[in-house]
């Protein structure tokens, strides 16, 4: 029997692909190299934007032609589903299982239990998609309630997993070589296991013996403390890069968004951040690459509003800006207001933004050209082979040597906005 795995959403859903993959070896099921060899289709869907939710309704043709083809395929929606959309997916897929039902799933997929009944969600090993980077969940869940999103609802409240469990699976990561290990959370920073918090967390991990990068997404502004920005800044495995979500830059809207910081703390913690980076490291990690998320459109966001975002971005000078167009969400606080920015002004809005992040990416960037730089390498495309800067810049290099999953001295020779171009040292 062969399964097939379609992941949309975040890097925790990803995360919880690789639980699926885990859990269906577990029962006998076997990788399709190819959708159409699969017996079970497993849809793992992201609902934060409508636009998330339309791309499963776009696969239900296709999906609809493999079950004339094999009359036993199976198909399961699983993942962030709000409820409303639960009923009409009834109808395309077989069956809908919470991700939170993982170790029962062998049961409820009518298979013979292979023992994970008893099983913790987090206790259930994963099949890491690379032999070289690993999500490593913390926790899981979110309690702040910001009026526009659904992850509250479609994840629940905040977990977080024991820092011993963690601990262990880094430990045996870093004994399979692996490079580079990505913490995850949706309040990665409000993790607390007991006495251990997040900077405490950190910083144990920092301190296991081996060469590996630590990298953690996504930190929410309000529980950025001191300690926090200190232990990053000093533990160096902790890679300089941070994506740090302002979401507006006006404070009216921020409350609005219930997002409880202003502007004027989140410009501070940037500051802080910066400071501490160029105190506790070296050469070019001196500069932490900072991104963020922006949302235009919120509702009732007049023109100025907006125009406080586009000084945000100028005065922080990000290197990258994950910029969304607000998508009202049923259920959520948000939805009961008027989506009142129209969709020709939140294109505009996008755009504006766009322009602005393409030109302070672009001056970031700069700092690169002649600079060798430690790369991790992570796939080939067309001879090229691409990876990551621990700046979290992606570098495409040209070089006929397999070398994914190492870290390589790349020369960067050539720059633009949304990344580097570089040639390896014995290749030049
Ligand atoms: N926990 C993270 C973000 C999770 S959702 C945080 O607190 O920042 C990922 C991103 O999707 C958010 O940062 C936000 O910018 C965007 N997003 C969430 N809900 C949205 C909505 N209703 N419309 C548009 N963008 C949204
Ligand atoms: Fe969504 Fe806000 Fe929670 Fe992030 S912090 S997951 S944006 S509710
Ligand atoms: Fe989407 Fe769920 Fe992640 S809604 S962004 S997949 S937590």
């Amino acid at each position: 029997m062969k399964y097939c795995i379609i992941t949309y959403g975040c890097q925790m859903n990803k995360s919880d692909s690789e639980r699926i993959a885990s859990v269906l070896e577990g029962i006998g099921y076997q990788p399709a190299p190819e959708i159409s060899g699969a017996d079970l289709i497993v849809v793992n869907m992201c609902s934060v934007r409508q636009s998330a939710v339309d791309r499963v309704y776009g696969l239900a043709p296709k999906l609809k032609k493999l079950k004339t083809k094999n009359s036993k395929l199976k198909t399961v929606l699983t993942g962030c589903v709000l409820k409303k959309d639960r009923l009409i997916f009834a109808k395309g897929f077989d069956l809908i299982l919470d991700i939170k039902d993982l170790p029962h799933w062998p049961k409820l997929l009518e298979k013979r239990d292979a023992g994970q009944k008893r099983k913790e969600y987090f206790k259930i090993p994963q099949k890491y998609q690379t032999r070289f980077s690993a999500f490593v969940p913390i926790m899981t869940g979110c309690n702040n309630f910001c009026t526009y999103c659904v992850v509250p609802y479609t994840r629940g409240r905040e977990v977080s997993r024991s820092a011993k469990e963690i601990i262990q699976e880094i430990k045996n990561l870093i004994k399979k070589d692996y490079e580079e290990i990505w913490l995850l959370g949706q309040n990665v920073n409000s993790y607390k296991d007991r006495k251990i918090n997040f900077p405490k967390l950190l910083k144990m991990i920092n301190d296991i013996k081996g060469n590996f990068w630590i990298r953690f997404t996504s930190p929410h502004p309000k529980d950025f403390s001191d300690e926090l920005i200190r232990v990053m800044a000093k533990c160096q495995k902790v890679t300089p890069y941070l994506n740090l979500p302002a979401q507006s830059g006006d404070d009216e809207i921020l409350k609005k968004m219930n997002r409880p910081y202003t502007i004027k703390h989140y410009q501070s913690l940037i500051k802080k951040i910066r400071t501490a980076f160029s105190k506790y490291r070296n050469g070019l990690e001196k500069d932490i690459s900072i991104s963020t998320d922006i949302i235009v459109g919120f509702p009732g966001e007049t023109k100025k509003q907006f125009e406080n975002t586009l000084k945000l971005l100028k005065k922080i000078k990000y290197d990258m800006a994950y910029i969304a167009k607000y998508s009202p969400r049923a259920g959520t606080a948000a939805a009961k207001l008027k989506d009142d920015v129209s969709p020709q002004e939140k294109e505009r809005r996008y755009k504006i933004l766009t322009k602005i992040l393409k030109e302070t990416a672009q001056n970031q960037n700069k700092k690169f050209v002649g600079k060798e730089i430690e790369v991790l390498m992570e796939e080939k495309k067309d001879n090229f082979l691409i990876g990551k800067t621990r700046t979290y810049k992606t570098v495409k290099t040209k070089s006929s040597k397999g070398l994914i999953g190492q870290f390589a001295k790349v020369k960067i020779i050539d720059i633009s906005p949304w990344g580097l171009k570089g040639v390896i040292n014995d290749e030049k």
